[in-house]
């Protein structure tokens, strides 16, 4: 065997910056890529979750005889008889209740999983599902987020940091100013909706438990699926070669796949169980509504003396998970009176959990649209107010900032979109009918690194794979992490195949927190850059090829302190109806400083897609939850509105070079930050179009009129 192919004479051009089409993508347009529940096993059953139709109270019987008597039914699993899961379960994300289920005949909200009926086929399953009787004993419940609740209480912390700070003295900064905004925002309960429903199949395969699932992170689902079935962490393998979106809501294990190993314990068969995606509107997570009050406090100039910023949300009474929204101004903004407060209170409601830019979304609207109306009150542009207010340092932690080109971002998206000349007052511009006004806000994200393990094996026909646990949740992550492995290598990217989403490849991060192409992306150019020196010209490779394991463990330790952020300036134009209160987003605009972009299509589709979802926050989404039954009124696509295409204008993205200084090739993230401060910018332009400053989302047509 020659090793010729594998000492190339010349290193090709850098894979890493340059544009390049999906490399699964002609699996997934054919319909070759097989999803969660996409794949067969002999001798397959079917589970169906029931739900409880109750909101509070206890189960008091559960009639499974008539079920069990149906065709094709095989068993009904209820907390009388299903299998018992480790009582204090601490997860990837800490200590979680909500997937112990079945284990006690507590029901904490409407939606919660009572049973679980398995059958030969889907059609029995649902059918036995729908017939079976569950009795309850039923308590009053509460589902009402509102402010002046008792039951509210400041968390010690959130996922974003302590549940509080607070520097200065706010009060006397605030009567010391001379303009100052005092306001309430309110965003609604807000729903992941990935385009593909959780699903997962599991089976006992030679004493392991083979588990595919719609997973952010096979590793983390793996050993947190094995913690609770009392299994020995190896026993598990779970993979998830395609997933279709996520947002969050994939980001831990869900109850369908931790009964799904239930019952194929309980079965000794394949069990596969597919979500409905009105079931997934109670058993996945969801962003909870939030009512925020911001105050700010400024000189004549602009500067900020005073910032409070005070966010509460609901939680429910199985977990606490608070929506970490006063986090956002931690870093964004200094006064020298600073608080940032979260309250959070439990409810008779499904658990909330982390949504696409946790904290940052609802934060970034309560405070990039009270900055807008600082900027009315000190009849400034809020450009230049924004620019006024740039700290030289993190405004609470006082680290150097690992990079802050938000100017810039502001700088470049302003010449863009055209912002100079711009009319400052509001409702003074008509086309026709519509009233139209334009807006912007600012956009940052975290950006960090979690330890992962990668391989890379040289193969002897000069060909190479790399394994590692990261998931594509639809990001375009295979192929950023196919560039960076061939770069690493020095060779082209269609000589490596990069194979992910196995719990096999040893422990990485889960697609989450924008932290997964960094994450995933060092390791994989660790164990590659080894695996090249190690290649001698002219030697042999064996057989069953040439394998190198690397870890970033000790270099993510290594991390010096930083504020490490990317930033953005988005920028948006739209035309109200003043006859229908109708609000159409005519164009949006963004400019990120967001660390090296590994892939810029891709890049440019995740940026432009979380755009997309700020404008379908600002305009659209709201799950409407009835305080009589505990339920949702709109818990499915045809009541809970997502933009769709005919909602969706020219959007623009734009990026500058911004390399973190700590990475091996400059990657910050981008997973999220797309989605921070659209809702603001579309919200500034609604009022600068209508003279109304909109506090509440969705921006309805009947809140308009
Ligand atoms: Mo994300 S909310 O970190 O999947």
């Amino acid at each position: 065997m020659t090793t010729a192919t594998n000492t190339p004479t010349s290193r090709p051009a850098p894979a890493v910056g340059a544009s390049h089409l999906r490399v699964e993508g002609r699996d997934k347009v054919t319909g070759a890529a097989r999803y969660a529940a996409d794949h067969p096993a002999d001798g397959l059953a079917h589970g169906w979750i029931v739900l409880s139709t109750v909101a509070r109270g206890r189960i008091r019987s559960v009639d499974d005889a008539p079920v069990l008597a149906l065709p094709g039914v095989l068993a009904v699993l209820h907390h009388g008889n299903a299998p018992r899961l480790k009582e204090d379960f601490v997860g990837t994300f800490g200590p979680d209740a909500t997937t112990r289920i079945l284990q006690h005949d507590r029901v904490p909200h409407m939606g919660w999983p009572v049973a679980c009926v398995v059958a030969e086929t889907p059609e029995q399953a649902r059918e036995a599902a729908e017939a079976l009787t569950v009795g309850y004993d039923t308590e009053p419940h509460d589902v009402r987020l509102r402010p002046d609740h008792p039951g509210s209480y400041p968390p010690e912390a959130t996922a974003m940091g302590p549940g509080s700070t607070d520097k200065g003295d706010v009060a006397a900064e605030l009567a010391a100013s001379d303009a100052v905004v005092d306001a309430w925002y309110t965003t609604p309960e807000e729903h992941h909706n990935p385009m593909e429903p959780h699903a997962a199949m599991a089976r006992w395969d030679d004493g392991r438990l083979e588990v595919v699932d719609s997973t952010q992170g096979a590793y983390a689902t793996a050993r947190d699926l094995a913690q609770l079935l009392g299994l020995d962490p190896d026993a598990v393998r779970l993979r998830s070669e395609h997933v279709g979106g996520g947002f969050g809501s994939k980001a831990q294990a869900r109850p369908h796949v931790v009964l799904a190993a239930m019952a194929a314990t309980v079965l000794g068969r394949p069990v596969r169980i597919a979500l409905t995606r009105q079931q997934m509107f109670s058993l996945i997570g969801h962003r909870s509504a939030t009512v925020q009050h911001v105050r700010l406090g400024a000189g004549p100039d602009g500067r900020l003396r005073a910032l409070e910023h005070t966010a509460l949300s609901a939680t429910s009474t199985v977990r606490e998970f608070v929506e970490p929204s006063a986090a956002y101004g931690r870093s964004m903004y200094d006064a020298s009176g600073h608080r940032t407060v979260h309250r959070v209170l439990p409810l008779d409601v499904p658990t909330p959990t982390y949504m696409r830019a946790p904290g940052e979304a609802p934060g970034s609207f309560a405070l990039e649209c009270a900055l807008d109306e600082l900027a009315e009150r000190c009849g400034l542009d809020p450009l230049v107010l924004r620019a006024r207010n740039e700290p030289a340092a993190g405004p609470v932690s006082g680290l150097p900032f690992a990079g802050r080109r938000l100017t810039d971002c502001f700088t470049e998206g302003a010449r863009r979109f055209g912002w100079a000349g711009r009319d400052p007052r509001p409702g003074v511009r008509r086309d026709g009918r519509w009233l139209v006004g334009t807006g912007t806000a600012a956009s940052s994200f975290f950006t960090g690194a979690f330890p992962a393990t990668a391989t890379a094996t040289a193969h002897p026909d000069g060909t190479f794979t790399v394994r590692i646990a990261a998931a594509d949740i639809g990001t375009g992550a295979r192929t950023a992490l196919t560039q960076l492995a061939a770069d690493a290598l020095e060779v082209a990217p269609d000589r490596v195949r990069v194979l992910i989403a196995d719990s096999d490849f040893g422990d990485a991060w889960v697609a989450g927190g924008s932290m997964g192409t960094r994450s995933w992306g060092w390791a994989v150019r660790l164990a590659a850059a080894d695996l090249r020196e190690r290649l001698t010209p002219g030697a042999d490779i064996p057989a069953g090829g040439l394998t190198v394991r690397a870890s970033t463990e000790e270099a993510v330790r290594a991390l010096a302190a930083y504020e490490r952020h990317a930033y953005g300036a988005q920028f948006a134009e739209v035309a109200v109806d003043p006859g229908t209160g109708e609000v159409r987003v005519r164009r949006m605009l963004g400019v990120f400083a967001a660390g090296r972009i590994v892939n810029p299509l891709t890049a440019r589709n995740q940026l432009t897609g979380g755009m997309v979802w700020g404008l379908s926050m600002a305009l659209h989404e709201e799950a409407v939850r009835d305080t009589a039954s505990g339920g949702l009124v709109n818990a499915d696509l045809a009541g809970y509105h997502v933009a769709a295409h005919a909602d969706v204008p020219a959007i623009e993205v734009h990026w500058l070079d911004d390399p973190d200084p700590d990475d091996p090739v400059g990657i910050k993230g981008i997973g999220e930050i797309g989605t921070v401060g659209s809702a603001a910018a579309v919200a500034n332009a609604v009022w600068h179009a209508t003279g109304v400053r909109h506090r509440d989302l969705p921006i309805r047509p009947d809140r308009v009129l």
